[in-house]
């Protein structure tokens, strides 16, 4: 099909990034993966771009490998329980519930019931047909409120040792973990978190999971969003390395530590059923103006797909990601590897005939400042680089274009740096309204929207004096629409 058949070539809107092709759409819901598909599954308001609450349905769209994707019909729709706010979805391998009815294992989604009277409690759809159809629960709810109402966003996986599913959930200023044999009767275990991280703001979308710190020893992970009390403003997720023994989460440390310290990732939670990888994507927006960003006809898109890693930096260890290797099949063949010698400044769009709209950026620099200058004509601008002095990354995006939609949008976002090494290791990832800049292997990322009037055509690298940069590479990216 052709793009003006599809739609999906209005302004500002991502060319590789999932965003639904019309309409609100918030958080990532019950991502799982099923049957060589990647279900995504994202809160969505059918009728308005701008979130009707209590018309929250889960959108739906599938894809094989997390690049292209396909929207389905909206999975599950608001009933006499409520609105559907966001959850999780697993594959019930050993139909522990009982629900299976054919050869295909049974999908089942947990998610929040949020009634008009804000009292949330948690409730359960299964599918026997690969994810196409939902069918509810018929004892719902499966997890009652048990006296705060904000009570939400349950993520459950299976926890192999004890042979029995666990949840999280996010309960005002915490997370408390529930355990359950078959997803219907749940038992509390423990809580975490009242007074350790960022309480800025109400914690929402928790998730915990394990992951391997390079040495074969397993190390768990809780990721938590918050809204507001993000590092540079309004909503964001933190997250806690430690230790889980089967009935409560401890973090190793005490410092607040961000996934993404940009504006514009939040409430992003890991995939289940991925076997050996941890895979995640977020919300590409901030609730401090998601809601009258100047696109009208859809509201939000995702960051890319994103894989989790552990690394160690002086002793501690965090919590790092890289976009997934399945992006590089959207390279468009001007790929190049090689030194730069870079004298002062060069205009990688002009030098490398790149549409700097939507590219792929990867270099190695000196531990020296840096700034890199996406422009239009319309003498608009975006500014990312790295302040030496204050050790930290920027992204300005005061004069890149519409600002004035919210007070809170038109700023320059910083992250401080947490390696000391020597060099600096860059990927940057635009497309059209977006930025995701990778430092550091991953170590520090930081994710945000612009709004150009005209699309950059300009993309200048400069730094203060001579340097050769190594492991530069530089791809426009393909469509995937
Ligand atoms: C996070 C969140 C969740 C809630 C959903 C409602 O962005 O507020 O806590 O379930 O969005 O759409």
């Amino acid at each position: 099909m052709s793009k003006t058949e599809v739609g999906f070539n209005e302004q500002h809107r991502l060319q590789y990034h999932f965003s639904p092709k019309e309409m609100w759409m918030n958080d990532p819901n019950g991502m799982v993966y099923y049957d060589g598909e990647y279900h995504l599954f994202f809160q969505h308001t059918p009728h308005t771009s701008t979130p009707d609450f209590p018309n929250m349905h889960w959108g739906h769209a599938i894809s094989t490998d997390m690049v292209h994707w396909k929207e389905l019909p909206p999975a599950i729709a608001p009933d006499e329980h409520g609105a559907i706010f966001s959850g999780s979805a697993v594959v019930d391998y050993n139909n522990t519930a009982g629900l299976q009815s054919g050869k295909d294992k049974t999908l089942i989604s947990i998610f929040t019931y949020s009634p008009a009277n804000g009292v949330q409690n948690q409730g359960m759809a299964y599918s026997n047909d690969r994810g196409r159809t939902w069918v509810k629960y018929e004892n719902n709810p499966v997890l009652q409120n048990q006296g705060i109402a904000d009570f939400r966003d349950p993520k459950v996986f299976w926890y192999e040792r004890d042979q029995k599913w666990f949840m999280t959930l996010a309960v005002k200023d915490h997370v408390e973990l529930y355990s359950s044999p078959d997803l219907k009767f749940w038992t509390k275990e423990s809580e975490f978190g009242q007074s350790i991280g960022a309480h800025g703001g109400i914690w929402e979308c928790p998730d915990l999971f394990s992951l391997s710190d390079g040495n074969g020893a397993e190390k768990w992970v809780m990721l938590v969003s918050i809204n507001p009390g993000g590092p540079n403003g309004g909503s964001a997720t933190q997250y806690f390395i430690g230790d889980f023994d089967g009935h409560k989460f401890t973090a190793e440390h005490s410092d607040i530590r961000w996934l993404d310290n940009g504006p514009d990732n939040y409430a992003g939670v890991t995939w289940s059923n991925v076997k050996r990888r941890k895979l995640l994507l977020g919300w590409m927006s901030n609730w401090e103006y998601s809601q009258i960003v100047p696109t009208n006809k859809w509201r939000g898109a995702m960051t890319v797909p994103r894989e989790l890693e552990l690394v160690k930096i002086d002793g501690q260890t965090y919590v790092a990601s890289m976009p997934v290797s399945e992006l590089n099949t959207l390279h468009e063949s001007k790929g190049l590897k090689a030194g730069l010698a870079l004298n002062s400044s060069v205009d990688l769009a002009e030098t490398y005939d790149i549409q700097p709209s939507k590219f792929d950026l990867s270099f190695t620099i000196e531990n020296k400042p840096f700034e890199l200058k996406l422009s239009n004509d319309d003498g608009e601008y975006l500014l990312v680089g790295y302040d030496l002095g204050n050790r930290e990354f920027y992204i300005d995006r005061r004069r890149a274009g519409k600002t004035s939609f919210s007070d809170a949008f038109g700023r320059r976002n910083t992250a401080k740096r947490i390696s000391n090494d020597g060099n600096i290791e860059i990927r940057l990832l635009v497309d059209v309204s977006s930025i995701e800049l990778f430092t550091d292997d991953g170590e520090v990322v930081m994710t945000s929207l612009f709004f150009p009037n005209s699309d950059f055509t300009h993309l200048e690298l400069s730094t203060e004096s001579k340097t050769t940069l190594k492991g530069f590479e530089i791809n426009e990216m393909k469509s995937i629409w």
